[in-house]
């Protein structure tokens, strides 16, 4: 089977404060998106990597993937307004001989080769769409508008749901395709979605969660740029973790 995987990076990391795009904040001296091109890379399976990168910064992001020898082939795509149509756009660009499809944030720099490698296996073991999930250790409460609280949540059965999500491609294409035919109406599927596993669920598909890692977090907020630094000074030569 072929691997490709998708990265969406066309985002403006708003919560992050002013500055560059998120994809393009530096990490240890490298954009954040050169950490994810180059743990995607480090799985032998993945042999193409497609990055969705601020329409304004195309040509820079081909010269920065260029730049820094990421152990890929990679295309850029101008990416879209939201996170699901920049995934689109990636999606559109796949080779023919493609068949099973990973999508992975730019914003999770730090995952781990391991889990790259445990989504594509449940792939290639038979699931049509996986994500990585891991446990939440605070007690999740759900709130009125006015700040009453409503419920405490059951956390034993909760997870928080990470990236590389794996797909077969089929599976990814007919869940975008259907989002796109209803991206025009008002309860558009999707609407509530935000990610691509989220699409899949949306028009009935089966989703596997498989045990993430708590390395592959999400740079959202500054205090996540300070953490992926510490973490990233923990490692060896490379940074990056097999
Ligand atoms: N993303 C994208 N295209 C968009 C919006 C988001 O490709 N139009 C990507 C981001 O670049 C990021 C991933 O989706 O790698 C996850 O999104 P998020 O963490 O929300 O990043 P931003 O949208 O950049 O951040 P913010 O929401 O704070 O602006
Ligand atoms: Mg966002």
């Amino acid at each position: 089977m072929s691997v490709a995987a998708i990265v969406p990076a066309a985002g403006r990391g708003e919560r992050l404060g002013p500055g560059v795009p998120k994809a393009l904040r530096l990490l240890g001296g490298a954009p954040l998106l050169v950490h994810a091109v180059r743990a995607l890379a480090g799985s032998v399976q993945v042999g193409l990597v497609v990055v969705a990168a601020p329409p304004h910064d195309v040509a820079d992001v081909r010269r920065l993937l260029a730049d820094h020898q990421v152990g890929a082939s990679v295309v850029v795509v101008a990416g879209g307004e939201s996170r699901t149509e920049s995934v689109a756009l990636a999606l559109a660009a796949l080779p023919p001989e493609v068949d099973v499809v990973l999508v992975h944030d730019a914003a999770r720099p730090l995952v781990p080769v391991a889990l790259v490698d445990a989504v594509v296996a449940a792939v290639h073991a038979g699931a049509g769409a996986v994500v990585p999930g891991v446990a939440v250790s605070d007690t999740v409460r759900q709130v009125a508008p006015d700040g009453r609280a409503v419920a405490t949540l059951d956390r034993s059965v909760l997870r928080a749901v990470q990236t590389p999500q794996g797909f077969r491609r089929e599976v990814l294409v007919a869940a975008h395709a259907a989002h796109a035919a209803h991206a025009a109406h008002a309860a558009a599927p999707g609407a509530g979605a935000t990610d691509d596993a989220g699409l899949v669920e949306l028009v009935g598909g089966e989703v596997l969660v498989v045990p993430g890692s708590p390395e592959a977090f999400k740079v959202t907020t500054p205090i996540d740029l300070d953490l992926a630094e510490a973490v990233l000074a923990s490692r060896g030569i490379g940074g990056l973790l097999r």
